[in-house]
């Protein structure tokens, strides 16, 4: 094992004795972790310096057309850094063990795995996660992520994803926290700060990443992989900034997107990479590739392997995740001087400082204690955080004559395809969940029933029609396809005994995360069958919805009587589920992403751009204005909506003055009463809008939120603070400055339903 010289507890101690600043102490910190880095590096082959650049997959998740071969060779002759997505803490070990007792020098390696929400305990998927709009409980989230993984031997996540989308076709939609620039910073800080904890010294804190660099989300047509094209304006305004924050908030490591970027890969992109994330946001850490993307730039049309290899070198990117280009061809490049030592000597050193900083090469085992799984892993406190942010993070679309809750009495039917799924609760990227030990929904309300209601269940149609195209849409979690017409007999036999329906349906897990794109954003067909049959009975029907992704749901909404939409809850879903339906919490999720009328609208999204021609009515087609023939511009629902069981009732806003004073601030406030029967939070949004600049200005743009808890009856006023900070933007020549002038300022329930004042700012 290589013994580092101090801890850095004896450095804090030693600062605070010394009466130094906390900036001194981690500026020798750093000093220490060069010098040790130097030492190692200096006994390094070249051959072992670019081994340490290369991040083989384990194979327990495969997410590409690629498979790496076994490890423990490599391992031995130190050709790899690290390895990702092998379950299991005393696996682990046992490749550990080879790096520290059995490579020439000893070298720990890096365990990552895609811990994206949750690890055994499994939370909602990201995109549900955000529509809580509560930073804390998505930090605590991923504290216990966190916690459970490194008990499990991983002490790198890539997450937080933090791409920003606006186009529902796109499956990954469901890893990110929406559409909105400034709530996806809050989000990645709090994910950031979860995972790293304090100082990533401590056994339970783990390395994050941030991905996917740059501009994922917003690839064409909302197909995966697809084409990126977009200004710069546009990016430094309205998708950079959660990258940024998560740097800000002191990522340890990001990962590079497989997207193009102006005709070139990210994996490759210097502006990006180097210019950007280094220079511009001094970025100090470790930059990976995404999965096998330095080979994909074969496809691209961009160069095979090897001159890839030295493209996404020389970009800046640390290490090569798959490819094996890194190790297989980076030693002839140099040697025809495509490259120099000194960028392999600056990619190594970024991986050994990684494992520095985790503290990897004081204990190499510092995950590896084989007692926490048991201790750490679904434990009741877990579980009950996730149940309790599960049920934060549904959205009520729809209640008519306040149907929901339901009491807890009569004869409750549950039906469709997602009501007793065990393997669909949890939605995407949950490897380390066992199904086994989770229950289902309807065991969930069948508990909370007991015996004082009586819960019928019928399965009622598959997801699909068509047996292929539900094979295909299930992925790795197959489905029992069944005889269409004969779950629905059964289903309506069951429906007749019933006062009210419950239909669970929409999409199963696998139809939304990576290379889940879709075109027809409907429930699939079989289950809009059932649901059709079900409302013919006359009965009260509730759609639970699960989905990762808006869905277009106009004849739903037009049609069912209330629709929760419950995204897909994670390990807790049943209970979590159970307790907003019978009304122990009330509903407090509200949308990060807009729901369309159509697909054709797409990209859709609340914080667009005004037109020369806007349309006047949104209602009726307009000739010459900006709309379509065939629908209106509005979506269905809103950025920011999401009704509750209680009326919360916004008075009129005040503000303290028309005028924001130059360096000075101006308060916005709004009386908010819960006129309702039914204790509950809301989000109040604030929303500012620039009229006239140098460059056209979003029709609005969220600013600010508040989420308060009102008991029934209570009123409470909300302010905020409005700085120049508030109003600055990029320019046209990339300068972050603000314009003085007439500002409108908004404050609502959504981004929809706003009150309007405006104040000059000078
Ligand atoms: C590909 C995905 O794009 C990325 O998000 C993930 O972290 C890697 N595969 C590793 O599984």
């Amino acid at each position: 094992m290589i013994t580092v010289k101090k801890a850095r507890l004896c450095y804090v101690l030693l600062g605070i004795l010394l009466g130094c600043s906390c900036s001194d102490v981690s500026r020798d910190e750093a000093a220490e972790m060069d010098r040790f880095v130097t030492e190692l590096m200096g006994k390094m082959t070249l051959h072992e310096k670019l081994g340490q650049l290369n991040l083989p997959s384990g194979g327990d998740m495969v997410t590409g057309t690629v498979m790496n071969g076994e490890l423990s060779d490599m391992i031995r002759k130190q050709e790899i850094g690290g390895f990702f997505n092998v379950k299991g803490v005393r696996r682990i070990n046992a490749l550990q063990r080879l790096a520290v007792e059995e490579s020439r020098l000893k070298i720990p390696l890096l365990v990552g795995a895609d811990v994206i929400h949750g690890y055994e305990t499994i939370f909602p998927i990201p995109l549900a996660l955000s529509c809580s709009w509560d930073t804390l409980a998505i930090e605590r989230m991923a504290r216990i992520s966190a916690i459970e993984a490194s008990a499990d031997g991983i002490n790198w996540t890539f997450s937080p994803m933090v791409d920003i989308c606006r186009d529902a076709r796109w499956g990954r939609i469901a890893e990110g926290s929406g559409e909105d620039p400034y709530l996806g910073s809050l989000m990645a800080r709090a994910y950031v700060r979860g995972y790293q904890g304090n100082s990533l010294q401590g056994n339970d804190e783990i390395l994050a990443c941030v991905k996917h660099f740059a501009l994922y989300g917003a690839s064409e047509s909302g197909r995966d992989y697809n084409t990126v094209d977009m200004s710069r304006l546009r990016m430094y305004n309205e998708y950079l900034a959660p990258y940024k924050a998560a740097v800000d908030a002191g990522v340890g490591s990001v990962m590079s997107s497989f997207n193009i970027i102006d005709g070139i890969p990210a994996t490759a992109n210097k502006w990006l990479l180097t210019d950007l994330l280094r220079d511009e946001w001094s970025f100090g850490g470790l930059l990976v590739t995404d999965y096998n993307s330095i080979a994909e730039m074969a496809s691209h049309g961009i160069a095979p392997l090897k001159e890839a290899s030295v493209r996404a070198l020389k970009a800046g990117t640390d290490m090569d995740m798959v490819s094996c280009g890194f190790l297989n061809t980076l030693e002839e490049s140099l040697k025809e001087g495509k490259i120099m030592e000194d960028q392999i000597n600056t990619a190594c050193r970024r991986v050994l400082e990684a494992k520095y900083k985790l503290g990897l090469f004081s204990n190499p085992y510092k995950y590896g204690d084989t007692l926490r799984v048991k201790e750490q892993l679904y434990t009741a406190e877990h579980r009950s955080a996730a149940r309790a942010i599960a049920s934060e993070t549904f959205v009520l679309l729809k209640n008519e004559n306040h149907l929901l809750p339901l009491g807890l009495k009569g004869k409750i039917a549950l039906v469709g395809p997602m009501a007793d799924a065990r393997n669909n609760m949890c939605g995407m990227w949950s490897m380390a969940c066992t199904a086994s030990r989770h229950g289902t929904l309807l065991e969930g309300i069948r508990s909370a029933a007991g015996d004082k209601a009586e819960i019928l269940y019928a399965k009622g149609s598959n997801v699909y029609e068509d047996a292929e195209m539900e094979k295909a849409a299930a992925g790795i979690r197959p489905l029992e396809h069944e005889d269409n017409r004969k779950l629905l007999d059964e289903a309506l036999r069951v429906a007749s005994r019933a006062d009210v329906i419950v239909a669970a349906l929409g999409e199963c897990a696998e139809m939304s995360g990576e290379s889940a794109s879709r075109t027809n954003l409907e429930i699939p067909d079989a289950q809009q069958n059932l649901l059709k049959a079900l409302l013919k009975t006359g009965k009260p029907v509730v759609l639970l919805l699960f989905t990762g992704r808006p869905l277009v749901l106009n004849w739903e909404d037009a049609n069912v009587h209330s629709i929760l939409n419950v995204w897909f809850g994670g390990s807790e879903t049943g209970d979590a589920v159970a307790d907003v339906l019978f009304g122990k919490v009330t509903p407090s999720g509200k949308l990060t992403t807009t729901f369309p009328r159509s697909v054709g609208q797409l990209p859709l999204f609340y914080n667009h751009l005004n037109t020369g021609r806007p349309d006047p009515d949104n209602r009726v087609f307009n000739r010459y204005a900006s709309n379509y023939l065939d629908e209106s511009n509005e979506p269905l629902y809103p950025f920011g909506f999401g009704l509750s069981y209680t009326d919360f009732v916004y008075g009129d806003l005040q503000i303290s003055s028309e005028t924001l004073p130059k360096n000075g601030e101006l308060t916005a406030s709004v009386t908010v009463t819960n006129k309702g029967n039914y204790d509950g939070y809301e989000t109040v949004q604030l929303y500012l809008r620039d009229i006239y600049a140098e460059v056209a200005r979003p029709v609005k743009e969220l600013k600010g939120f508040e989420r308060i808890f009102l008991k029934s009856g209570e009123s409470c006023d909300v302010k905020f603070v409005i700085t120049e900070d508030d109003l600055k933007f990029y320019n046209s020549e990339l300068h972050y400055i603000y314009e003085p002038g007439e500002f409108e300022i908004m404050i609502g329930t959504n981004s929809r339903d706003v009150k309007t004042k405006c104040f000059i700012a000078k």
